[in-house]
């Protein structure tokens, strides 16, 4: 199955869709995934399950607003796209760097610039200054892929008629029943204090995993699936405990280095209620 993510993001997990399929419900006719990323996961399910209903969403609003011009304006984009990906320097990438933090693109070419910063900076990193500047330095490939035009229109056909949202994950609530599948891809809790979490201005820390676990808890009481994905520390499980929830562990390769974690294969939680 091709599973077509257009962007790098750090956590992503295209990697880790053989033992997460393991792990999904039989059947999936609605679909939430709140903390969508690069949408490995959505682009799974869409394609093996055909929910009727999906609502994805992030906090993060320059990934929403790139999802939605791969779904209004595929062609617009991949235009855009072709023009960064034709001018690829340094010098280049630190002037659209600029551009982008000043607000200076239009929408389609903002997501353009965005999907173009992506692919060519860093590790692919999202990080951003206190004021909520971009500011991860070019990355040096030698030869980046940047963009795929038919990845592009396979993900905008997959994304046709799916709500996607910019949002806390905390908002889906009002729409969970009964059945309803919802797959939870937090930053997780760190195995160390330097851990790589800055994927927006306000950090996604421990305490947000205390409230996360109410937000579990919350759905568990609608009768709802829900299967999470965290690292394996002593908070999670304190927060999650053997007898009230299915807990797998996967091994996972992170393309995206975390501080203090160096590459290669590392053990985490698949936890699920169900
Ligand atoms: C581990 S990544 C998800 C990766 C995704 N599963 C993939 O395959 O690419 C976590 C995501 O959660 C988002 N996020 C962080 N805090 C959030 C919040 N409070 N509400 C919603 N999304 C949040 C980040 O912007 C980031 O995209």
């Amino acid at each position: 199955m091709i599973i077509p993510t257009f962007l790098k993001w750090a956590g992503g997990k295209k990697r880790l869709i053989k033992d997460i399929e393991r792990s999904l419900p039989k059947k999936i006719d609605r679909y939430f995934e709140p903390f969508l990323g690069a949408g490995a996961i959505f682009f799974y399910i869409k394609q093996k399950y055909n929910p009727k209903f999906c609502v994805i969403s992030d906090i993060n609003k320059d990934l929403i607003d790139t999802f939605k011009a791969v779904i209004d304006n595929p062609k617009e984009l991949i235009k855009f796209l072709k023009y960064f990906k034709k001018n690829n320097s340094k010098e280049f990438y630190y002037r659209v760097r600029d551009k982008f933090n000043k607000g200076k693109f239009k929408q389609i070419q903002k997501s353009a610039a965005f999907i173009y910063l992506n692919k060519t900076c860093y590790n692919g990193l999202y990080r951003v200054n206190s004021k909520g500047g971009f500011n991860v330095p070019y990355g040096k490939y030698k030869n980046p892929e940047i963009f795929n035009e038919k990845t592009i229109m396979f993900a905008s056909r997959l994304l046709k008629n799916v709500r996607i949202k910019c949002q806390n994950y905390e908002k889906i609530k009002d729409y969970i029943r009964k059945n309803d599948f919802v797959y939870l891809d937090p930053c997780y809790d760190p195995l160390k204090k330097t851990s790589f979490a800055n994927y927006t201005p306000k950090r996604f820390c421990d305490v947000d995993n205390e409230k996360l676990s109410l937000f579990v808890a919350e759905l568990k009481r609608r009768n709802s699936k829900v299967l999470l994905s965290n690292n394996i520390t002593k908070n999670v499980k304190r927060l999650y405990p053997k007898n009230q929830f299915n807990i797998i562990k996967v091994w996972c390769s992170r393309s995206i280095n975390c501080i203090g974690e160096k590459r290669g294969k590392i053990p985490e939680l698949l936890i699920k209620n169900y």
